[in-house]
């Protein structure tokens, strides 16, 4: 099993390349399966979740092929509606494919994602809107059998609960739905808009007619097209929390920074300096960190997937702060192990107390989840000594060669095989 080894502590100073979204990658290569047409997608981040998308695709059917960084995708032999268990459970993005395979054949058996560390996962607004449309289904042995015997028909659907799944599912299928759909309480995460855009492009009728409202008209042809991937919001606030964290000076390139305002806006509350340009934000750590109430929201609010990084910056704060997670029911996994480092974190409910002034020690620790592992290397590069994360395997789902971009900043940190 493979494990990092890092040295702290030291300040990151330089400047890091920001990949593209993990997270407008993936939905954007499940709705490729409505087009007949070739797909030439670029700006792609080379991670494990991509590879499991990419490998679910062609399990259905689906031809793909990179040439030169540019993903080339033909689905137009593209026939089978069985997406299995074992591509599925590893990357709960799979049941995105349920919402274009009923929009291009009326009928798909999708295996339910299962659980992870930080939640069930559940799919059921999914499922209650995809219902909407016309579809029926019922739920064997963790599979989804769904159909739609009149295909997909258009219909005004209002999503009981913000969700980023859902929004996307409903987006895809509805492309193809006969007549007009409404979907409103849309997610509006900027890999939503991502996708539309995408799928724009594509010849979909979509437009967004009120902050959490799309109207989409169905067509039934796609044109080909070639498209390129948003930049990782979370990867870029990863590393400009990295940079408080270690009191650094980096700059942060290939974004577009308006998109991550939030995130900037607190860290400048929290006492980091923040210099902003057309492509590229650069951020100085400073020695006194200022204490915070944060509490994760969708977009535009501050994103539950940067929540453990943020979390080891307030570690060091001078005074207590507090974290609400307000997204999902288990995303505290990080924090035993931050504890173990010296970090004073309380748990009640979905309520972080944290205490202020950590000196993070070094130690040998164990990763959960993808957002988790990568907090223990912000608290691993902020305390002396060696650390070793083990279970690396989560971080290598979401992060595009994180030991090369921090070494290359400064940071004293390898894999060992
Ligand atoms: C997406 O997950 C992201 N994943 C997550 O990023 C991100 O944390 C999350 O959105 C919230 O922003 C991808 O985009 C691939 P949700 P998703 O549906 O779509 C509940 C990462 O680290 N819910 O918005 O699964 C759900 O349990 C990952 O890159 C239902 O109850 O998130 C959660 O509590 C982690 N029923 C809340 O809603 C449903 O049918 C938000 O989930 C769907 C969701």
């Amino acid at each position: 099993m493979q494990k990092l080894e890092v040295f702290g502590a030291n300040k990151l100073k330089g400047e890091i390349n920001i990949s593209g979204s993990k997270n407008a990658s993936l939905p954007i290569l499940a709705a490729s399966l409505l087009s007949s047409k070739k797909i030439y997608l670029k700006n792609l981040p080379k991670v494990k979740d991509i590879e499991t998308m990419i490998n679910l695709l062609k399990s259905l059917g689906s031809k793909i092929k990179f040439e030169k960084k540019i993903l080339i995708i033909d689905n137009s032999s593209q026939n089978k509606k069985f997406a299995s268990y074992n591509l599925v459970k590893t990357m709960r993005a799979g049941i995105l494919v349920l919402g274009p395979l009923l929009a291009k054949f009326g009928n798909a058996k999708v295996s339910l994602p299962g659980g992870c560390a930080i939640g069930t996962r559940p799919v059921n607004i999914h499922l209650k809107a995809l219902s909407k449309l016309g579809v029926k289904y019922k739920i064997v042995q963790g599979y989804v059998h769904a159909n739609a015997p009149k295909g997909l028909i258009g219909s005004k659907i209002r999503f009981s609960k913000i969700s980023v799944g859902a929004t996307e599912n409903l987006i895809i299928a509805s492309c193809f739905a006969k007549g007009k759909t409404i979907l409103s309480n849309c997610a509006i995460e900027p890999e939503i808009k991502d996708l539309v855009s995408f799928l724009k492009k594509m010849g979909c009728k979509i437009e967004w007619i009120k902050k959490r409202s799309i109207k989409i008209i169905g067509v039934n042809h796609t044109n080909e097209i070639s498209y390129s991937v948003m930049f990782d919001r979370i990867e870029a606030g990863t590393y400009l929390v990295a940079a408080a964290v270690t009191e650094g000076n980096l700059k942060v390139k290939n974004i577009k920074p308006s998109v991550i305002k939030t995130e900037t806006e607190i860290l400048k509350k929290i006492g980091s300096k923040i210099i902003i340009k057309k492509k590229e934000i650069q951020i100085i750590g400073k020695k006194k960190i200022k204490g915070m109430r944060i509490k994760t929201a969708p977009y535009p609010g501050f994103p539950t997937d940067l929540q453990a990084q943020i979390m080891v910056l307030l570690c060091k704060a001078n005074i207590n702060s507090q974290i609400k997670e307000d997204i999902f029911e288990n995303r505290f996994m990080h924090v035993a192990e931050l504890n173990r480092m010296g970090a004073q974190i309380s748990i009640k409910g979905n309520q972080a107390s944290i205490k202020g002034n950590t000196i993070f020690k070094s130690a040998e620790l164990m990763a959960t989840d993808l957002r988790a592992s990568v907090s223990l290397i912000l608290a691993a590069l902020a305390a002396d000594g060696k650390s070793i994360i083990n279970r690396i395997y989560h971080l290598d789902r979401g992060y595009e060669n994180l030991e090369k971009k921090l070494k290359k900043v400064g940071a004293r940190i390898k894999r060992i095989y």
